[in-house]
Protein backbone atom coordinates (compact mmCIF):
# COMPACT_ATOMS: atom_id res chain seq x y z
CA UNK A 1 0.00 0.00 0.00
CA UNK A 2 1.16 3.26 -0.71
CA UNK A 3 1.26 6.64 1.61
CA UNK A 4 0.53 9.38 -0.13
CA UNK A 5 1.88 12.95 0.53
CA UNK A 6 -0.25 16.17 0.05
CA UNK A 7 2.40 18.13 -1.00
CA UNK A 8 3.83 16.28 -3.87
CA UNK A 9 1.68 18.19 -6.52
CA UNK A 10 3.05 21.52 -7.65
CA UNK A 11 0.59 21.63 -10.66
CA UNK A 12 -1.51 24.34 -8.65
CA UNK A 13 -0.78 27.65 -9.68
CA UNK A 14 -2.89 30.90 -9.10
CA UNK A 15 -6.21 30.55 -10.50
CA UNK A 16 -7.81 33.85 -10.95
CA UNK A 17 -8.08 33.80 -14.77
CA UNK A 18 -9.79 30.62 -13.93
CA UNK A 19 -12.17 32.30 -11.92
CA UNK A 20 -13.33 34.84 -13.84
CA UNK A 21 -14.17 31.67 -16.02
CA UNK A 22 -16.23 30.09 -13.08
CA UNK A 23 -18.24 33.41 -12.79
CA UNK A 24 -19.33 33.51 -16.20
CA UNK A 25 -20.22 30.15 -16.15
CA UNK A 26 -22.66 30.35 -13.30
CA UNK A 27 -23.97 33.67 -14.41
CA UNK A 28 -22.94 34.69 -17.40
CA UNK A 29 -24.97 37.45 -17.56
CA UNK A 30 -23.70 38.38 -14.17
CA UNK A 31 -19.84 38.66 -14.57
CA UNK A 32 -19.47 41.73 -16.92
CA UNK A 33 -22.92 42.99 -18.52
CA UNK A 34 -25.86 41.74 -16.13
CA UNK A 35 -29.17 42.79 -17.50
CA UNK A 36 -30.32 44.47 -14.40
CA UNK A 37 -33.83 41.95 -14.65
CA UNK A 38 -34.52 38.89 -16.46
CA UNK A 39 -37.30 39.12 -18.80
CA UNK A 40 -40.13 36.95 -18.95
CA UNK A 41 -39.07 33.61 -21.22
CA UNK A 42 -42.19 34.77 -23.61
CA UNK A 43 -40.74 38.22 -24.55
CA UNK A 44 -37.70 37.95 -25.49
CA UNK A 45 -36.60 35.90 -29.09
CA UNK A 46 -36.14 32.32 -28.13
CA UNK A 47 -32.49 32.40 -29.19
CA UNK A 48 -31.93 34.85 -26.22
CA UNK A 49 -32.73 32.59 -23.21
CA UNK A 50 -29.68 30.69 -21.41
CA UNK A 51 -29.99 28.79 -19.08
CA UNK A 52 -27.40 28.82 -17.18
CA UNK A 53 -27.77 31.85 -15.25
CA UNK A 54 -27.75 30.97 -11.82
CA UNK A 55 -30.26 33.63 -11.11
CA UNK A 56 -33.10 31.77 -12.75
CA UNK A 57 -32.77 29.50 -10.16
CA UNK A 58 -32.00 32.08 -7.54
CA UNK A 59 -35.57 33.19 -7.67
CA UNK A 60 -37.34 30.42 -9.02
CA UNK A 61 -38.60 31.28 -11.79
CA UNK A 62 -36.79 29.08 -14.36
CA UNK A 63 -39.82 26.82 -14.90
CA UNK A 64 -41.98 28.99 -18.03
CA UNK A 65 -38.20 28.91 -19.88
CA UNK A 66 -37.99 25.34 -19.64
CA UNK A 67 -41.62 24.91 -20.73
CA UNK A 68 -40.84 27.62 -23.92
CA UNK A 69 -37.92 25.43 -24.88
CA UNK A 70 -39.67 22.33 -24.55
CA UNK A 71 -42.39 22.85 -26.80
CA UNK A 72 -40.66 25.36 -29.32
CA UNK A 73 -36.98 24.39 -29.18
CA UNK A 74 -36.00 21.24 -27.34
CA UNK A 75 -32.55 21.00 -28.62
CA UNK A 76 -31.19 24.81 -27.77
CA UNK A 77 -28.23 26.40 -28.73
CA UNK A 78 -26.07 28.72 -27.19
CA UNK A 79 -22.54 30.10 -27.67
CA UNK A 80 -20.56 31.91 -25.25
CA UNK A 81 -16.91 33.31 -25.39
CA UNK A 82 -14.46 30.66 -24.08
CA UNK A 83 -17.17 28.10 -23.89
CA UNK A 84 -18.21 27.62 -27.42
CA UNK A 85 -21.16 26.34 -28.21
CA UNK A 86 -23.78 24.83 -26.05
CA UNK A 87 -26.76 22.90 -26.41
CA UNK A 88 -29.77 22.58 -23.99
CA UNK A 89 -31.93 19.09 -23.40
CA UNK A 90 -35.00 19.51 -21.96
CA UNK A 91 -37.36 16.87 -23.07
CA UNK A 92 -37.07 13.53 -20.86
CA UNK A 93 -36.59 11.39 -23.91
CA UNK A 94 -33.76 13.27 -25.42
CA UNK A 95 -31.55 13.54 -22.15
CA UNK A 96 -32.05 9.55 -21.78
CA UNK A 97 -31.11 9.40 -25.05
CA UNK A 98 -27.68 11.10 -23.98
CA UNK A 99 -27.17 9.88 -20.45
CA UNK A 100 -27.26 6.27 -21.68
CA UNK A 101 -24.73 6.40 -24.70
CA UNK A 102 -21.46 7.30 -23.08
CA UNK A 103 -19.72 6.08 -26.66
CA UNK A 104 -21.29 9.08 -27.83
CA UNK A 105 -21.12 11.24 -25.36
CA UNK A 106 -18.82 11.67 -23.09
CA UNK A 107 -17.82 12.94 -19.70
CA UNK A 108 -14.37 13.07 -19.54
CA UNK A 109 -14.26 16.77 -20.32
CA UNK A 110 -16.21 17.87 -17.19
CA UNK A 111 -19.92 17.65 -16.05
CA UNK A 112 -20.58 21.42 -15.77
CA UNK A 113 -20.31 23.54 -18.88
CA UNK A 114 -17.06 24.45 -19.11
CA UNK A 115 -14.04 25.81 -21.64
CA UNK A 116 -14.31 24.66 -24.97
CA UNK A 117 -12.74 21.67 -25.86
CA UNK A 118 -9.18 21.59 -26.32
CA UNK A 119 -8.84 25.24 -24.45
CA UNK A 120 -9.22 23.38 -20.81
CA UNK A 121 -5.45 22.56 -20.52
CA UNK A 122 -5.11 26.72 -20.59
CA UNK A 123 -6.68 26.78 -17.24
CA UNK A 124 -4.99 27.30 -14.03
CA UNK A 125 -7.48 26.25 -12.09
CA UNK A 126 -7.06 24.06 -8.93
CA UNK A 127 -6.81 20.32 -11.06
CA UNK A 128 -8.58 17.41 -9.38
CA UNK A 129 -10.49 14.71 -11.27
CA UNK A 130 -12.94 11.76 -10.26
CA UNK A 131 -14.99 9.09 -11.51
CA UNK A 132 -17.84 11.25 -12.72
CA UNK A 133 -15.87 12.96 -15.10
CA UNK A 134 -14.60 9.86 -16.51
CA UNK A 135 -15.13 7.35 -19.65
CA UNK A 136 -14.50 4.00 -19.43
CA UNK A 137 -12.57 1.96 -18.29
CA UNK A 138 -11.07 3.89 -15.50
CA UNK A 139 -14.49 5.27 -14.75
CA UNK A 140 -15.85 1.82 -14.13
CA UNK A 141 -12.90 0.59 -12.26
CA UNK A 142 -12.81 3.44 -9.89
CA UNK A 143 -17.03 3.32 -9.18
CA UNK A 144 -16.79 -0.48 -8.65
CA UNK A 145 -14.28 -0.12 -5.79
CA UNK A 146 -16.20 2.54 -4.02
CA UNK A 147 -19.65 1.30 -5.00
CA UNK A 148 -19.55 -1.43 -2.12
CA UNK A 149 -20.08 1.15 0.60
CA UNK A 150 -23.46 1.77 -0.79
CA UNK A 151 -24.56 -1.84 -1.68
CA UNK A 152 -27.73 -3.31 -0.02
CA UNK A 153 -26.23 -4.96 2.54
CA UNK A 154 -24.64 -2.11 3.82
CA UNK A 155 -27.23 0.11 3.86
CA UNK A 156 -29.48 -2.07 5.88
CA UNK A 157 -26.01 -2.17 8.41
CA UNK A 158 -26.54 2.01 8.77
CA UNK A 159 -30.14 2.65 8.59
CA UNK A 160 -30.35 1.55 12.39
CA UNK A 161 -27.46 4.13 13.06
CA UNK A 162 -29.00 6.57 11.19
CA UNK A 163 -32.20 6.14 12.50
CA UNK A 164 -30.59 6.91 16.02
CA UNK A 165 -29.37 10.13 14.39
CA UNK A 166 -31.83 11.13 12.53
CA UNK A 167 -34.69 10.69 15.93
CA UNK A 168 -31.80 12.24 18.40
CA UNK A 169 -31.60 15.75 15.94
CA UNK A 170 -35.69 15.37 15.92
CA UNK A 171 -35.85 15.40 19.70
CA UNK A 172 -33.27 18.21 19.83
CA UNK A 173 -35.60 20.70 18.11
CA UNK A 174 -37.17 23.79 19.64
CA UNK A 175 -41.09 23.61 19.87
CA UNK A 176 -42.02 26.79 20.74
CA UNK A 177 -39.85 29.34 18.55
CA UNK A 178 -38.99 29.91 14.52
CA UNK A 179 -36.07 27.91 13.29
CA UNK A 180 -33.76 27.37 9.65
CA UNK A 181 -34.81 23.71 8.85
CA UNK A 182 -32.18 23.64 6.66
CA UNK A 183 -29.01 24.16 9.16
CA UNK A 184 -30.89 22.25 11.88
CA UNK A 185 -32.01 19.16 10.01
CA UNK A 186 -31.13 19.22 6.78
CA UNK A 187 -27.51 20.46 6.98
CA UNK A 188 -26.88 18.44 10.27
CA UNK A 189 -28.45 15.14 9.13
CA UNK A 190 -26.49 14.88 6.17
CA UNK A 191 -23.13 15.80 7.46
CA UNK A 192 -23.99 13.13 10.50
CA UNK A 193 -24.31 10.56 7.54
CA UNK A 194 -20.96 11.64 5.35
CA UNK A 195 -18.84 11.30 8.93
CA UNK A 196 -20.65 8.19 9.39
CA UNK A 197 -19.21 6.72 5.54
CA UNK A 198 -15.56 8.35 6.21
CA UNK A 199 -15.84 7.29 9.95
CA UNK A 200 -14.74 10.87 10.15
CA UNK A 201 -13.75 12.20 13.60
CA UNK A 202 -17.36 12.69 14.60
CA UNK A 203 -16.95 16.35 16.35
CA UNK A 204 -15.44 17.88 13.32
CA UNK A 205 -18.11 16.82 11.16
CA UNK A 206 -19.16 20.60 9.59
CA UNK A 207 -15.97 20.84 8.19
CA UNK A 208 -17.29 18.38 5.53
CA UNK A 209 -19.81 20.69 4.78
CA UNK A 210 -17.90 23.50 4.68
CA UNK A 211 -15.85 21.63 1.83
CA UNK A 212 -18.64 20.27 0.24
CA UNK A 213 -19.88 24.13 0.27
CA UNK A 214 -16.32 25.72 -1.22
CA UNK A 215 -15.73 22.70 -3.46
CA UNK A 216 -18.92 23.95 -5.34
CA UNK A 217 -19.07 27.85 -4.57
CA UNK A 218 -17.19 29.91 -7.10
CA UNK A 219 -15.35 32.48 -5.23
CA UNK A 220 -17.18 35.97 -4.36
CA UNK A 221 -20.62 35.04 -4.22
CA UNK A 222 -20.73 34.13 -0.16
CA UNK A 223 -19.26 31.36 0.55
CA UNK A 224 -15.16 31.88 -0.17
CA UNK A 225 -14.31 35.09 -1.45
CA UNK A 226 -11.35 34.80 -3.37
CA UNK A 227 -9.72 31.66 -5.53
CA UNK A 228 -6.91 32.02 -2.65
CA UNK A 229 -9.25 31.26 -0.38
CA UNK A 230 -10.87 28.53 -1.96
CA UNK A 231 -7.41 27.09 -3.22
CA UNK A 232 -6.09 27.31 0.38
CA UNK A 233 -9.64 25.06 1.95
CA UNK A 234 -9.64 22.56 -0.29
CA UNK A 235 -5.81 21.82 0.45
CA UNK A 236 -6.49 21.93 4.13
CA UNK A 237 -9.18 18.98 3.18
CA UNK A 238 -6.63 17.50 1.52
CA UNK A 239 -4.44 17.61 4.07
CA UNK A 240 -6.40 15.97 6.48
CA UNK A 241 -7.87 13.56 4.39
CA UNK A 242 -4.08 12.61 3.59
CA UNK A 243 -3.69 12.38 7.46
CA UNK A 244 -6.92 9.67 7.73
CA UNK A 245 -5.39 7.75 4.71
CA UNK A 246 -1.91 7.78 6.11
CA UNK A 247 -3.41 6.02 9.15
CA UNK A 248 -5.91 3.46 7.45
CA UNK A 249 -3.53 2.29 5.23
CA UNK A 250 -1.65 0.36 7.18
CA UNK A 251 -4.99 -0.85 9.63
CA UNK A 252 -5.00 -4.64 9.06
CA UNK A 253 -7.89 -5.85 8.60
CA UNK A 254 -8.77 -2.98 6.74
CA UNK A 255 -11.94 -1.14 8.36
CA UNK A 256 -15.28 -0.41 6.25
CA UNK A 257 -15.25 3.26 6.07
CA UNK A 258 -14.71 4.86 1.97
CA UNK A 259 -11.20 6.05 3.33
CA UNK A 260 -9.98 3.01 3.85
CA UNK A 261 -11.70 1.27 1.10
CA UNK A 262 -9.83 3.78 -1.22
CA UNK A 263 -6.86 3.20 0.27
CA UNK A 264 -6.93 -0.78 -0.04
CA UNK A 265 -8.57 -1.12 -3.08
CA UNK A 266 -6.45 -2.56 -5.69
CA UNK A 267 -7.74 0.16 -8.51
CA UNK A 268 -7.74 3.01 -5.78
CA UNK A 269 -4.63 2.93 -3.78
CA UNK A 270 -1.88 4.24 -6.40
CA UNK A 271 -4.51 7.40 -6.80
CA UNK A 272 -2.31 10.37 -7.25
CA UNK A 273 -3.16 13.38 -3.99
CA UNK A 274 -5.44 15.29 -7.05
CA UNK A 275 -7.15 11.71 -8.03
CA UNK A 276 -7.66 11.20 -4.26
CA UNK A 277 -8.89 14.53 -3.25
CA UNK A 278 -11.21 15.00 -6.36
CA UNK A 279 -12.70 11.53 -5.50
CA UNK A 280 -13.20 12.66 -1.99
CA UNK A 281 -14.62 15.60 -2.84
CA UNK A 282 -17.39 13.60 -5.16
CA UNK A 283 -18.99 11.52 -2.49
CA UNK A 284 -18.84 14.64 -0.25
CA UNK A 285 -20.69 16.98 -2.71
CA UNK A 286 -22.54 13.54 -4.10
CA UNK A 287 -23.94 12.96 -0.51
CA UNK A 288 -24.47 16.03 0.83
CA UNK A 289 -26.09 18.93 -1.09
CA UNK A 290 -28.30 16.77 -3.05
CA UNK A 291 -29.19 14.69 0.12
CA UNK A 292 -29.65 18.11 2.10
CA UNK A 293 -31.72 19.95 -0.45
CA UNK A 294 -34.40 17.06 -0.70
CA UNK A 295 -34.35 16.85 3.20
CA UNK A 296 -35.52 21.01 2.68
CA UNK A 297 -37.18 20.65 -0.59
CA UNK A 298 -40.24 18.13 1.24
CA UNK A 299 -41.40 19.98 3.85
CA UNK A 300 -41.58 22.92 1.51
CA UNK A 301 -43.69 21.12 -1.25
CA UNK A 302 -45.82 19.68 1.51
CA UNK A 303 -46.59 23.05 2.83
CA UNK A 304 -47.47 24.57 -0.25
CA UNK A 305 -49.50 21.24 -1.28
CA UNK A 306 -51.85 20.67 1.87
CA UNK A 307 -53.83 18.20 0.50
CA UNK A 308 -50.67 15.93 0.26
CA UNK A 309 -50.09 16.53 3.62
CA UNK A 310 -53.38 15.48 4.40
CA UNK A 311 -52.81 12.05 2.44
CA UNK A 312 -49.69 11.55 4.61
CA UNK A 313 -50.60 12.07 7.75
CA UNK A 314 -53.88 9.56 7.54
CA UNK A 315 -51.53 7.19 5.51
CA UNK A 316 -47.98 7.76 6.50
CA UNK A 317 -47.30 4.41 4.85
CA UNK A 318 -47.01 6.22 1.59
CA UNK A 319 -43.76 7.50 2.90
CA UNK A 320 -41.78 5.36 0.26
CA UNK A 321 -43.63 6.39 -2.59
CA UNK A 322 -43.28 10.00 -1.20
CA UNK A 323 -39.55 10.25 -0.84
CA UNK A 324 -39.03 9.64 -4.70
CA UNK A 325 -41.45 11.97 -5.93
CA UNK A 326 -39.47 14.80 -4.03
CA UNK A 327 -36.79 13.61 -5.39
CA UNK A 328 -38.71 14.26 -9.02
CA UNK A 329 -40.19 17.15 -8.11
CA UNK A 330 -37.03 18.90 -6.27
CA UNK A 331 -34.42 18.15 -8.76
CA UNK A 332 -31.63 18.45 -6.52
CA UNK A 333 -28.94 18.88 -9.69
CA UNK A 334 -30.57 20.47 -12.14
CA UNK A 335 -28.35 19.41 -15.33
CA UNK A 336 -25.54 17.48 -16.03
CA UNK A 337 -22.87 17.76 -18.80
CA UNK A 338 -21.90 15.53 -21.87
CA UNK A 339 -19.52 16.16 -24.58
CA UNK A 340 -20.18 15.07 -27.99
CA UNK A 341 -17.78 12.64 -29.19
CA UNK A 342 -18.56 12.98 -32.95
CA UNK A 343 -21.13 15.10 -35.03
CA UNK A 344 -24.26 13.42 -34.73
CA UNK A 345 -28.27 14.89 -35.81
CA UNK A 346 -30.81 15.41 -32.17
CA UNK A 347 -34.25 16.46 -33.33
CA UNK A 348 -33.08 17.82 -36.47
CA UNK A 349 -30.20 19.42 -34.55
CA UNK A 350 -26.42 19.55 -35.92
CA UNK A 351 -24.24 18.82 -32.92
CA UNK A 352 -20.79 19.01 -33.56
CA UNK A 353 -17.77 17.23 -32.55
CA UNK A 354 -16.68 18.45 -29.04
CA UNK A 355 -19.99 20.73 -28.59
CA UNK A 356 -21.09 20.42 -24.78
CA UNK A 357 -24.36 18.93 -24.08
CA UNK A 358 -26.13 20.02 -21.02
CA UNK A 359 -28.96 17.65 -19.94
CA UNK A 360 -31.62 19.77 -18.07
CA UNK A 361 -32.87 16.93 -15.52
CA UNK A 362 -34.88 19.56 -13.86
CA UNK A 363 -36.60 20.33 -17.01
CA UNK A 364 -36.91 16.56 -18.43
CA UNK A 365 -38.90 15.71 -14.54
CA UNK A 366 -41.42 18.32 -16.14
CA UNK A 367 -42.23 16.58 -19.47
CA UNK A 368 -45.62 15.78 -19.83
CA UNK A 369 -45.12 13.31 -22.90
CA UNK A 370 -43.59 11.38 -20.07
CA UNK A 371 -44.65 11.98 -16.36
CA UNK A 372 -48.82 12.60 -16.14
CA UNK A 373 -49.27 16.24 -14.36
CA UNK A 374 -45.41 16.93 -14.50
CA UNK A 375 -46.33 19.98 -12.19
CA UNK A 376 -48.17 18.39 -9.72
CA UNK A 377 -46.52 17.19 -6.13
CA UNK A 378 -48.54 14.09 -6.10
CA UNK A 379 -47.01 11.27 -2.90
CA UNK A 380 -49.13 8.68 -4.07
CA UNK A 381 -48.36 9.30 -8.11
CA UNK A 382 -47.90 5.46 -9.60
CA UNK A 383 -44.38 5.03 -11.01
CA UNK A 384 -42.59 7.62 -8.82
CA UNK A 385 -39.37 6.77 -9.52
CA UNK A 386 -39.51 6.99 -13.13
CA UNK A 387 -37.57 10.63 -13.15
CA UNK A 388 -34.28 11.64 -14.39
CA UNK A 389 -33.08 13.04 -11.20
CA UNK A 390 -30.25 10.44 -10.28
CA UNK A 391 -29.58 10.13 -14.26
CA UNK A 392 -29.46 7.18 -16.08
CA UNK A 393 -26.49 4.76 -17.69
CA UNK A 394 -23.40 4.33 -16.29
CA UNK A 395 -23.15 7.31 -14.38
CA UNK A 396 -26.41 6.55 -12.70
CA UNK A 397 -26.07 8.51 -9.23
CA UNK A 398 -24.23 5.81 -6.83
CA UNK A 399 -25.83 6.95 -3.86
CA UNK A 400 -29.39 6.90 -4.61
CA UNK A 401 -30.50 3.99 -2.56
CA UNK A 402 -28.78 5.57 0.15
CA UNK A 403 -30.38 8.97 0.18
CA UNK A 404 -33.69 7.30 -0.37
CA UNK A 405 -33.33 5.50 3.02
CA UNK A 406 -32.40 8.66 4.71
CA UNK A 407 -35.24 10.43 3.04
CA UNK A 408 -37.60 7.67 4.29
CA UNK A 409 -35.94 7.36 7.71
CA UNK A 410 -36.68 11.38 8.22
CA UNK A 411 -40.34 11.41 7.32
CA UNK A 412 -40.97 7.71 9.58
CA UNK A 413 -39.23 9.81 12.53
CA UNK A 414 -41.02 13.27 12.13
CA UNK A 415 -44.43 11.34 11.28
CA UNK A 416 -43.67 10.11 14.91
CA UNK A 417 -43.32 13.16 16.40
CA UNK A 418 -44.87 16.08 14.57
CA UNK A 419 -48.57 16.59 13.38
CA UNK A 420 -46.89 19.45 10.91
CA UNK A 421 -43.34 21.19 10.34
CA UNK A 422 -44.49 24.37 9.09
CA UNK A 423 -43.20 26.39 6.83
CA UNK A 424 -43.45 30.20 8.20
CA UNK A 425 -41.66 31.96 5.76
CA UNK A 426 -39.94 32.52 2.48
CA UNK A 427 -37.08 29.89 1.55
CA UNK A 428 -34.03 31.57 0.41
CA UNK A 429 -32.16 30.00 -2.70
CA UNK A 430 -28.66 29.61 -3.79
CA UNK A 431 -27.55 31.49 -6.84
CA UNK A 432 -26.53 28.52 -8.86
CA UNK A 433 -27.78 26.50 -11.71
CA UNK A 434 -25.99 23.42 -11.07
CA UNK A 435 -27.19 22.74 -7.41
CA UNK A 436 -30.84 23.51 -6.44
CA UNK A 437 -30.04 24.78 -3.05
CA UNK A 438 -32.35 25.76 -0.38
CA UNK A 439 -30.58 27.77 1.84
CA UNK A 440 -33.09 29.38 4.43
CA UNK A 441 -36.24 27.11 5.28
CA UNK A 442 -37.94 28.92 8.32
CA UNK A 443 -40.70 26.73 10.13
CA UNK A 444 -41.81 25.92 13.30
CA UNK A 445 -42.85 22.51 14.65
CA UNK A 446 -46.22 21.28 16.07
CA UNK A 447 -45.60 18.46 18.54
CA UNK A 448 -48.51 15.59 18.42
C1 LIG B 1 -31.28 12.99 -3.62
C2 LIG B 1 -29.99 12.78 -3.58
C3 LIG B 1 -29.09 12.64 -4.79
C4 LIG B 1 -29.28 13.08 -6.08
C5 LIG B 1 -30.47 13.82 -6.67
C6 LIG B 1 -28.10 12.70 -6.82
C7 LIG B 1 -27.92 12.94 -8.18
C8 LIG B 1 -26.87 12.46 -8.94
C9 LIG B 1 -26.72 12.64 -10.37
C10 LIG B 1 -27.68 13.42 -11.26
C11 LIG B 1 -25.59 12.00 -10.76
C12 LIG B 1 -25.02 11.93 -12.17
C13 LIG B 1 -25.80 10.98 -13.03
C14 LIG B 1 -25.40 10.97 -14.47
O1 LIG B 1 -24.46 11.66 -14.87
O2 LIG B 1 -26.04 10.21 -15.23
C15 LIG B 1 -25.00 11.44 -9.56
C16 LIG B 1 -23.83 10.74 -9.53
C17 LIG B 1 -23.22 10.32 -8.36
N1 LIG B 1 -23.72 10.39 -7.08
FE1 LIG B 1 -25.52 11.11 -6.55
N2 LIG B 1 -27.23 12.06 -5.97
C18 LIG B 1 -27.80 12.00 -4.72
C19 LIG B 1 -27.25 11.41 -3.59
C20 LIG B 1 -26.01 10.83 -3.52
C21 LIG B 1 -25.41 10.28 -2.32
C22 LIG B 1 -26.07 10.20 -0.94
C23 LIG B 1 -24.15 9.85 -2.66
C24 LIG B 1 -23.14 9.26 -1.71
C25 LIG B 1 -22.69 8.14 -1.69
C26 LIG B 1 -23.98 10.10 -4.09
C27 LIG B 1 -22.88 9.78 -4.83
C28 LIG B 1 -22.79 9.89 -6.21
C29 LIG B 1 -21.63 9.45 -6.97
C30 LIG B 1 -20.37 8.84 -6.41
C31 LIG B 1 -21.90 9.72 -8.32
C32 LIG B 1 -21.02 9.44 -9.53
C33 LIG B 1 -21.45 8.16 -10.22
C34 LIG B 1 -20.66 7.85 -11.47
O3 LIG B 1 -20.14 8.74 -12.13
O4 LIG B 1 -20.57 6.67 -11.80
N3 LIG B 1 -25.13 10.70 -4.57
N4 LIG B 1 -25.80 11.72 -8.47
Amino acid sequence: MSEIRSDQDDTVAADSKADSARRAIISPFLSDNPPPVIEDPYAVPIEDINMIDGRLFQQDIHWRHFERLRAEDPVHLNELPGFGRYWSLTKFEDIMFVDTNHELFSSAHGITIGAKVGAESNSDELQFSNFIAMDPPKHDLQRATVAGVVAPRNLSLLESTIRERTARVLDSLPTNETFNWVDLVSIELTTQMLATLFDFPFEERRKLTRWSDVATAPPGIGIVDTPEQRREELMECLAYFTKLWNERVHQDPPGNDLISMLAHGENTKNMQPFEFLGNLILLIVGGNDTTRNSMSAGVLALNRNPAEYDKLRNDPSLITNMVPEIIRYHTPLPYMRRTANQDIEIRGKQIKAGDQLLMWYVSGNRDDEVIDRPDEFLIDRSNARHHLSFGFGIHRCMGNRLAEMQLRVLWEEIMTRFSKVEVVGEPQRLRSSFVRGITDLPVRVHPL
